[in-house]
């Protein structure tokens, strides 16, 4: 069990230092749409840095959708960027924790969600073509014909050792060193998330989450019997650290659970600053948290990368992820290393389950050790990037005035706070017999706080009849608005 918990530095790194200066001209309008930025040699040459330097900041800058490149000519400044849209504000939960009950209308949106007829924004989870199907394929197979006699014996306690520790390697830019031996492999994280629940609580204690929340995780603090203390939550900064101390104060508060990369659905990153408070913050109380890193990779920005994990001292942090969202959700391979909590939770996986196929595992140590792979979650980045500001136009265009947006820095989910007069509920059902698919607010929260509220994802397949399915959506919630003023005018 060992995480860094090392100094943050004063200064950003000289790429992000030119980064923001760029950011700044083009933002401040000096370096207009489609201007030409000066080529890489030529920038190196005027900010005495090295080529390799520009280059990373031209990435950044890309990643952030303020540039883009093109082949054989260089960078630009990238088109007008969407036309600004009111963020939700900071979610305002109960102060008592809940029970929780959110399971038959998940069943039924997801039902939905999976329908090949349905056009669907309900689910979290890219498209198939959305991964590299025949990188996998490739994997698979050769890992096949090269261990098949592992097919025939029990798989190893914990997770195959080469997988473990191709994990390991991949969670060093979180800002974590972690013993490939204190990795367990899980199903997913949702399995990871069970565990290291069932690990810390018993039933009837208090999980504090953010709120609004993945339905995921209510389901199973539904399934634990556990109760659900929601603290506020900003659209951006993710989970109030001041929220949850007073929270700590108050209530017998027994694990946080919570997502400070991209969390779901608000899409929203915890500044580095704050990752480290809450650790500290844990620490003071000794309370333990289930940091789920699923999205750290989706994040367009290295610093929202960083796990709240890297600044733990005390073993409290359970990091857990899956590669679901840049692999395979259909491999199943996820995985934890529990911290100080560690040896109770091999036990109780071991007791649990037989592990799992060897042979995945390896094909995805394999897929994550290939030159390809990082360039691969460049690619995913940039078409999620995309995808979100094009639905957001279309949002802008489209749905009723007042509708309140989130804008994440990755992933591809959106959050919508629509007029109050719009029941999520009677619009989810009205875009169902339009055979559109969207998830109401009151998924994600054991209140009934987000009545108004939806969650639209936009990594299922992006073509014309999703974009005019998106302004469908816009039309139906602005008829329901219309509606609810009749009476009032009668
Ligand atoms: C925050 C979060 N955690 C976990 C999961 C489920 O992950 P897995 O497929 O690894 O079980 C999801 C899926 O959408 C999610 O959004």
């Amino acid at each position: 069990m060992s995480a860094t918990a090392d100094n943050i530095s004063p200064l950003p790194p000289l790429y992000l230092q030119l980064a923001d200066r760029l950011a700044l001209a083009i933002r401040s309008g000096a370096l207009g749409h489609g201007d030409r930025l000066p080529s890489v040699r030529q920038c190196a040459r005027e900010q005495s840095v090295s080529v390799a330097t520009v280059l990373q900041a031209y990435r950044h800058l890309e990643d952030a959708r303020l540039v883009e490149a093109r082949p054989k000519s260089g960078y630009f400044v990238a088109a007008a960027l969407p036309p600004p849209l009111q963020e939700p504000d900071t979610s305002a939960p109960p102060a008592d924790s809940l029970a929780v009950d959110v399971a038959s209308l998940t069943e039924r949106v997801m039902q939905m969600a999976a329908d090949p007829h349905t056009l669907s924004f309900g689910a979290a989870c890219p498209a198939p073509e959305f991964y590299d199907q025949e990188r996998l394929r490739r994997a698979l197979t050769q890992a096949t014909r090269r261990h098949r006699a592992l097919l025939c014996q029990y798989p190893q306690a914990g997770g195959n050792e080469s997988a473990r520790r191709a994990i390991a390697r991949r969670a060093l830019p979180w800002g974590c060193s972690l013993d490939p031996r204190d990795i367990v492999l899980t199903d997913g994280t949702t399995d990871a998330i069970g565990l290291c629940l069932q690990t810390v609580t018993r039933p009837g204690d208090i999980v504090a989450l953010e709120s609004p929340t993945s339905f995921g995780f209510l389901q199973v603090l539904q399934a634990l019997h556990l109760r659900a203390l929601e603290i506020p939550t900003h659209p951006r900064h993710g989970l109030s650290v001041d929220a949850l101390a007073l929270a700590l104060q108050t209530q017998p508060v027994r694990a946080l659970l919570a997502v400070p990369t991209l969390s779901n659905p608000l899409g929203a990153s915890m500044p580095l600053g704050e990752r480290k408070r809450l650790a500290q913050l844990l620490a003071e109380h000794q309370v333990p948290m289930i940091e789920d890193a699923i999205y750290n990779d989706w994040s367009e920005r290295d610093e929202h990368r960083r796990a709240v994990r890297s600044f733990d001292t005390e073993g409290l942090v359970m990091l857990c992820s899956s590669f679901s969202k840049t692999v395979a959700p259909g491999l199943r391979i996820g995985w934890v290393d529990a911290g100080r909590f560690t040896p109770a939770l091999r036990r109780l996986k071991a007791a649990l389950s037989g592990g799992h196929t060897t042979v995945a595992e390896l094909a995805m140590a394999d897929l994550l050790q290939q030159p390809g792979y990082e360039p691969q979650l460049r690619r995913m980045r940039q078409t999620i990037a995309r995808r979100v500001d094009d639905a957001r136009r279309l949002i802008a265009e489209s749905f009723p005035r007042g509708t309140r947006v989130t804008d994440p820095p990755g992933g591809i989910m959106l959050w919508l706070e629509l007029p109050p007069a719009i029941d999520s509920l009677a619009l989810f059902r009205a875009c169902l017999e339009e055979r559109i698919c969207i998830a109401p607010g009151t998924m994600f929260s054991a209140t009934d706080r987000y009545r108004h509220c939806i969650r639209l994802s936009v990594g299922g397949r992006w073509d014309d009849a999703q974009r005019q399915a998106l302004r469908r959506i816009g039309a139906i919630a602005g008829a329901m608005l219309a509606r609810a003023a009749l009476p009032l005018a009668a």
